[in-house]
């Protein structure tokens, strides 16, 4: 799946089995972000130790053609990767990454990463409808992630595409403080 976000000049597609390493790099680079450690639950130290065969693994299950995920990314003019979204397949009666119990056909956007000269601009938007869209043809009922307590920008963004907080907060720290919250958007 393509698309041309209007007058942007951003290309919107899911990535290729084989371009791990981008999806690597671009990994990296968001792990650099001061945001990171509120945005992402690995570290960089973490994600640059993984061997090469982590990221083929991530590249082809999340890639075009994959079912059980899709990571899509805004391709600049000049060829670089501006930002990222993935959405995770998620089936009622089976568990999500974190163990817990997944009760609704649902989207679950992780991952999520513009950088620093492509914000305010609407890519996010653009971004999410790709995920959307994918999630919507294999009859998701709603959307869901997660986002820090204290990740202001973000929540910022979210409640723009139509997310809103459901009332669900988790923790997924080490100290158990509770400080995700599950933001969702239904069909
Ligand atoms: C999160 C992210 C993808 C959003 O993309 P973006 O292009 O920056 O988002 P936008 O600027 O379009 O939207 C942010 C909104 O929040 C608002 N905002 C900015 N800072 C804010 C703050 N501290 N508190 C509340 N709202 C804030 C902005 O005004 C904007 O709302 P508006 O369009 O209604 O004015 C991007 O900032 C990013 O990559 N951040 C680092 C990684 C990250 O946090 N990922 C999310 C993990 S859950």
């Amino acid at each position: 799946m393509t698309s041309q976000t209007e007058g942007s000049g951003y290309l919107v597609r899911a990535v290729r089995p084989h371009e791990w390493a981008a999806v690597k790099a671009l990994r990296l680079d968001a792990l650099r972000d001061p945001v990171a450690p509120l945005a992402f639950l690995d570290t960089y130290e973490e994600a640059v130790a993984r061997p090469d065969s982590f990221w083929q693994d991530r590249a082809v299950g999340s890639g075009e053609g994959s079912e059980r995920a899709r990571q899509f990314v805004a391709e600049a003019p000049d060829g670089t990767w501006a930002g990222t979204v993935t959405v995770l397949r998620e089936e009622p009666g089976t568990e999500d990454w974190s163990g817990a119990a997944v009760e609704r056909r649902q989207g679950h956007v992780v991952g999520v990463f513009v950088r620093p000269g492509h914000r305010g601009n609407g890519l996010i938007g653009a971004l999410f409808d790709a995920g959307v869209e994918w999630a919507w043809e294999w009859g998701a009922e709603r959307m869901r992630l997660f986002v820090h307590a204290d990740n202001g920008r973000a929540q910022g963004a979210y409640r723009r595409l139509g997310f809103a907080p459901s009332g669900l907060v988790v923790s997924f720290a080490k100290d158990e403080t509770e400080n995700e919250l599950e933001f969702v958007r239904e069909r």
